[in-house]
């Protein structure tokens, strides 16, 4: 045995055949439950019955589990799973282990998502493609609120199959009323769940009991073993009947003469000769070739990966969804989906995160966080944010249209990720619901008068200059001599202020950070407006977030935007508190005070980086009038 690697083939990446779905003979299963409830140990001992672990490894094992174990001869089966855990990166990558096996009757690949606090994006990632899930309980614990958890998720991610592995059976003298009452309770909550089949099993991971043989221990159960189980459950894979989706991955063109879209099919099947529509442009065209590595094929079905040649000369690009004509994807800039988030910052509706589908990338906004689910009764709790390993259902709307189906009818092309356009991390996963179809009622009316008339006419180049720093950073003054100055030259100015702003259009808002998110992005948007109507606007608010004044940048044109970071340090702005806001801050009178009790995260790349220390208003006000000459301001 030459072979050091602790059980074989593991591979960190979703590998192909995962997704084939038309292999009757594959099980994709994904183990969940904390490390606790033992989990490695089931894998372990899984492996070990099945004679999967190879000779050399099993001596080592034996001797680390008598040096960790001193008076047991037993095996500790998690120390053959955990060892490959070790140190797996945690953070942008979402990681999950993938082990296959292989019994007379079946494939396997089980899905093993590590760690702790990433617990819940790992799993979901491994939930998305698997068909059954083991959901592993302490018996000693019965069914916790992290159980509950993980089986919704396996239920929103269209896992349709459970084994309830309610584990440690011998620590309880294998009490059949122990288990008969853990059972119970799980039916009762999973009934709102949907599941297909729900199995349980008594079972001992440690000692082996009902994992792959019955056990003599719990004679009161005549059900089979996990094993036996996992073996014969029928789990149905690729309905070929449902309508043919085929996500481009790239477009082949080798030479002039051949063009190609190259991809796995997501759904249903195709056939030579078929007419397609490409989501989205809705062009059509036949399928005049369908051609794989072993050459041409008259037909091809889901989970293959193919290269479908057309009959016309259509423009497709990657990211398209070429479908079936009479059953088409939707196409929509508004849709409702559920949500599971996992990243410590909460979800805030109006904050933009860059969504990313099966086929498309865009920026997308939260438009309203409907209810939270309640993981205990499935009430719907209505809440202001989504915090880390909640489910929440939601509208979202992209800057462009997308193309999907609901996640209930494909789980490729139904599925999301949110971005955060900061950091980069995959904050949360969605499942798509359904379109809202506000982009096929609400269009853009087409105006005569254009912003470049509207701006030739005020003789000026709008612009918005947008002031953020502290509470008594002096932004306000900055800006109010700045406009001073513009409008003695003759230019058309309008100064929107927080403290005015929020005494009326923004009046309802307060400071939390959800609040405040909703304060920028409605400013962000007046500003626009002002701009489109041919103003200078300058805008002087704190605006803490780096997020959000990326997204007003993003709201204006190229070079319209102008940050200006007025920069004076926390001290000096409560030493000057012009308004005694520092002072009843510090003394715990007001919430949520910027740099006291919520955050300033000061920007990275402003166009103007003002320091009021060394200079004063009047000063730092012509320092901007002189950039905006020099940017193309006409004097
Ligand atoms: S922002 O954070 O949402 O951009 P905005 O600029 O509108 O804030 O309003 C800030 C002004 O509100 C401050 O200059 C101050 O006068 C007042 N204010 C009252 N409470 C707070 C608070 N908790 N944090 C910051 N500013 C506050």
């Amino acid at each position: 045995m030459t072979d050091t690697g602790a059980i074989p083939n593991v591979h960190q990446t979703v590998p192909e055949d995962v997704r084939r779905q038309q292999d009757p003979s594959l099980l994709s299963l994904l183990t969940c439950g904390s490390v606790d409830d033992g989990k490695s140990t089931l894998i372990g001992r899984l492996l070990y019955d099945m004679k999967l672990v190879f000779a050399d490894q099993l001596a080592a094992l034996e001797h680390d589990s008598r040096q960790r174990t001193t008076t047991r001869e037993d095996i500790d089966f998690a120390l053959l799973v955990d060892g490959l855990e070790a140190e797996r990166e945690q953070g942008i990558t979402i990681d999950v282990a993938y082990r296959y096996f292989a019994t007379q009757r079946r494939r396997f690949i089980v899905a093993d998502a590590p760690g702790h606090a990433e617990y819940t994006r790992n799993m979901a990632t491994a939930a998305s493609t698997a068909d059954l899930a083991v959901v592993l309980i302490d018996c000693r614990h019965g069914v916790l609120q992290q159980s509950r958890r993980h089986s919704i998720i396996a239920s929103l991610l269209g896992i349709h199959h459970v084994v309830l592995a309610v584990n440690k059976i011998d620590l309880v003298g294998y009490d059949q009323a122990v288990f008969d009452r853990i059972v119970a309770g799980y039916r009762q909550f999973a009934r709102e769940l949907g599941f297909a089949s729900i199995q349980p099993i008594p079972l001992s991971a440690r000692f082996g009991d009902n994992v792959a043989g019955h056990s003599k221990n719990t004679p009161w159960y005549d059900g089979p073993s996990l094993l036996e189980h996992l073996e014969t459950v029928s789990v149905a894979h690729g309905d070929l009947e449902k309508p043919f989706r085929f996500p481009v991955q790239y477009v082949s063109r080798p030479n002039s003469s051949f063009r190609g879209f190259a991809g796995q099919i997501a759904a249903g099947s195709i056939a030579v000769g078929d007419s397609i529509v490409v989501a989205g442009s809705g062009q059509t065209s036949k399928v005049k070739d369908i051609i794989t590595f072993d050459g041409s094929l008259d037909r091809a079905v889901e989970g293959q990966a193919v290269t479908l040649v057309l009959e016309d000369q259509i423009d497709i690009s990657r990211g398209s969804i070429v479908s079936a004509p009479k059953n088409r994807p939707t196409v929509a800039d508004h849709f409702q989906a559920h949500i599971i988030w996992f990243d410590e910052e909460a979800m805030i509706p109006g904050r933009s995160y860059m969504l990313r589908t099966e086929t498309d990338s865009v920026n997308a906004t939260v438009t309203t966080l409907k209810y939270v689910v309640d993981i205990d009764s499935f009430a719907h709790i209505a809440a202001k944010a989504l915090h880390r390993n909640e489910i929440g259902v939601c509208n979202i709307s992209t800057q462009a249209p997308v193309a999907f189906d609901s996640y209930a009818d494909n789980r490729n092309t139904g599925n999301l990720i949110l971005i955060d356009r900061m950091t980069n991390r995959t904050v949360g996963a969605g499942m798509i619901d359904f379109g809202l179809y506000r982009a096929e009622n609400v269009h853009w009316q087409a105006l005569s008068v254009d912003r470049d008339a509207r701006a030739a006419l005020l003789h000026q180049r709008p612009a918005v200059i947008w002031f953020t720093g502290l509470s008594g950073s002096g932004k306000s003054t900055v800006a109010n001599s700045l406009e001073k100055r513009l409008h003695a030259k003759g230019r058309h100015t309008y100064l929107l202020d927080g403290d005015n702003i929020r005494h009326g259009l923004n009046r309802d808002l307060g400071f939390t950070d959800e609040d405040r998110v909703e304060n920028i992005r409605r400013i962000a948007e007046v500003a626009r407006l002002m701009a489109d109507a041919g103003l200078i606007v300058l805008v002087s608010f704190i605006s803490p977030f780096r997020s959000e004044r990326q997204f007003a940048r993003e709201r204006m044109l190229p070079g319209e935007f102008v940050e200006v970071f007025v920069d004076t340090p926390l001290e000096e702005c409560a030493r000057r508190d012009p308004k005694g806001l520092y002072g009843k801050a510090m003394r715990g009178e007001i919430k949520n005070f910027t740099g006291i009790s919520s955050p300033y995260e000061p920007p990275e790349n402003p166009e103007l980086h003002l320091r009021t220390l060394v200079a004063d208003a009047d000063e730092l006000a012509m320092r901007i009038d002189e950039w905006l000459v020099r940017h193309g301001e006409p004097t």
